[in-house]
């Protein structure tokens, strides 16, 4: 994050506090937050994109303390879930600023939204428009709907989490129909009000040329809806998927640089059509949580292993893993780590920070140098650790959930304490 930095005794420092003393309290493994570069992330997206609404994206990590900085940023919310929502109902999320997204959302999870108030639904399939309906129609509801359309195009990112392409469950297709006929669909629909239209193309995206060919397809649309209906749909939502730094090696675009691209592309497009500017929307995640937080793990064993080329690579095992961060085994995503509790003059060496569960994709990070008097009772901190880590954490091997804790100013705030053996085996209702 924007604060963290060597202190005079080596240590990495965090939020006004020396990641040591932090451990001292949490105990390890834990996540650190820094509370000031998230809301400046927040407040940077939401200056560089005035008069747009920035959703921030809760799938990447949300708990009350999150909705509420959130909501004091001025940030509207993008949830995907009951559970997200009803996460943002608790904080005092305002119902009117957040959108509900899901491919598969139940009738009990429509309801919650719509009886809440929620500013608008962004719909996936002609399914969940008729379930829309007859929930209006029982309750005396009435729904805010955008249509999420599939503007086939390909996302350059790992192949799970680009969604723009046409082969794959989210969003209505443009070129075969689809999305105009749930566009009718809902134009037509006493119960439901169609104010837009919604493009989300993938995640960790370094290229702008996506969220281009997006605009202009969408905005065709939104054109060819105004020739055959005459109404003109006011909003339109390009999604999330701003990529951020995990290494050295990625150089991600500031909200500033973002923006002045999307404004340009979307003025063209719209003078292209004859239509106004729509109101505009984007959904950033792990661009505002992602670098705010580092994992931080005590290091358990160090084992240096012989490669086939000659060389060596030192094992180095700590007290987490695929349990809490999935994405290196799942996304073979990559990060970097550090030692955290002292500096050290060793020579560096190549390493493998791994975690302690059984399998050997169980890994954090693939390679990375670090001091080779690395040793037992060290700390390693895996930065940029906010979005999608905690957020999809398991219970693999029995294995309790780290705690997020924030820093700010030099103390600490818990936002989700350590889960423990004990909360795991009160789910086990068996003798
Ligand atoms: N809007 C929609 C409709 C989305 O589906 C997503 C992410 C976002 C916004 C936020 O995207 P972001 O700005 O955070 O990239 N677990 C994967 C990422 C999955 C993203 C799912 N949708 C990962 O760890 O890389």
């Amino acid at each position: 994050s924007d604060t963290t930095f060597r202190g005079s005794d080596g240590a990495l420092v965090t939020g006004g506090m020396p990641v040591t003393t932090a451990l001292a309290e949490t105990g390890s493994p834990v996540y650190l937050l820094d509370e000031a570069d998230f809301r400046r992330r927040a407040r940077d997206f939401r200056t560089a994109f005035a008069g747009w609404d920035v959703y921030y994206a809760g799938k990447a990590f949300l708990t009350r303390t999150i909705a509420r900085w959130v909501a004091e940023e001025e940030l509207f919310l993008d949830v995907c879930s009951g559970g997200e929502l009803r996460t943002a109902l608790l904080a005092g999320f305002p119902a009117e600023r957040i959108g509900m997204h899901g491919n598969n959302k139940s009738s009990d999870e429509l309801a919650a939204g719509l009886q809440a108030g929620v500013g608008r639904i962004i719909v996936d399939s002609l399914d969940e428009i008729g379930r829309i309906e007859r929930l209006c129609e029982l309750h005396g509801w009435h729904a805010r709907v955008m249509v999420r359309v599939t503007p086939g195009v390909e996302a350059h990112t790992h192949e799970y989490i680009a969604t723009a392409h046409e082969d794959q469950k989210f969003g209505f297709s443009i070129t075969n129909g689809q999305a105009m006929v749930a566009m009718v669909r809902c134009h037509y629909s006493p119960q439901i009000t169609l104010i837009g239209v919604h493009s989300h193309i993938g995640s960790q995206i370094f290229d702008t040329g996506g969220f281009e060919v997006a605009a202009r397809r969408t905005m065709k649309l939104m054109a060819q809806f105004r020739d055959a209906t005459g109404e003109l749909l006011p909003d339109l939502d390009l999604g999330g998927g701003f990529g951020i730094a995990y290494t050295s090696d990625d150089s991600p675009s500031t909200p500033d640089e973002l923006s002045s691209n999307l404004r340009e592309i979307v003025a063209l497009e719209a003078r292209a059509h004859s239509m106004p500017v729509p109101r505009m929307s984007i959904e950033p995640g792990r661009a505002i949580v992602g670098p705010s937080t580092m994992a931080v793990y005590t290091v358990g064993t160090v084992k240096p292993v012989d490669l086939e080329s000659g060389a060596q690579r030192v094992y180095v095992s700590v007290d987490g893993g695929m349990s809490d961060n999935i994405r290196p085994a799942l996304y073979a995503a990559e990060y970097s780590a550090a030692l955290a509790n002292r500096a050290s003059h060793a020579s560096p060496v190549l390493c493998r920070v791994v975690g302690k569960h059984c399998e050997g994709g169980d890994i954090l990070v693939h390679d990375v140098f670090l001091p080779s008097d690395i040793r037992p009772g060290d700390l390693v901190a895996v930065p940029a650790s906010g979005a999608y880590s905690r957020a999809m954490a398991s219970n693999y091997n029995h294995t309790p959930r780290p705690p997020v804790v924030a820093v700010r100013e030099g103390s600490l705030t818990t936002l989700l304490r350590r889960e423990t053996l004990d909360d795991l085996l009160a789910l086990d209702v068996g003798e």
